[in-house]
């Protein structure tokens, strides 16, 4: 009897551990944002966000997201290419976005240059695209 009640117990802490671990799971998926490469590029490609930087037509919200992946890009990883490639291309999107804000003159076009699918994917993604 004083057996089984400690299984029983032992057995609800198990229960409440995985319950616990499954909810933490499910917070940092669903509250955190995470600014890695790939949730960059499904902004990108699904949202437009930079075309709507580009333009003009982000509102404050986007606008402070598409820096926050910007500047998150020289410390991510590329699966491919060499640090000096990834370290150019990088911080050249660092200072065109920044100069993007500030309104400097010509740096729409430099901010589209910088966002250039190609140039980076050339050196930096590996084909075919695991999607
Ligand atoms: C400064 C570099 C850079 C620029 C600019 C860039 N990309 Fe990427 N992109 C990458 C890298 C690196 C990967 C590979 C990520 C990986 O496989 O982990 C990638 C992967 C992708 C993927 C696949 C994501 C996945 O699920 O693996 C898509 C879609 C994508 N890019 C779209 C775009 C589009 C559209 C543009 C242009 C408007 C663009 N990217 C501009 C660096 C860049």
């Amino acid at each position: 009897m004083k057996r089984s009640f400690i299984f029983a117990i032992l057995f609800l802490t198990g229960i409440a551990t995985i319950f616990a671990a499954a909810n933490v799971t499910k917070a940092t998926a669903r509250g955190k944002q995470s600014y890695d490469i790939e949730s960059f590029m499904h902004a990108v490609k699904d949202d437009g966000l930079h075309t709507k930087v580009i333009k003009g037509e982000a509102t404050r919200k986007e606008q402070k997201l598409f820096s926050a992946f910007v500047n998150a890009m020289p410390n991510n990883t590329p699966p491919k290419g060499t640090a000096e490639s990834w370290a150019a291309l990088t911080s050249a999107l660092v200072q065109a976005t920044a100069n993007h804000r500030k309104g400097v003159t010509g740096s729409s076009e430099a901010l589209a240059a910088a966002m250039t699918c190609k140039a980076c994917h050339e050196n930096h993604k590996v084909y075919p695209p695991k999607e």
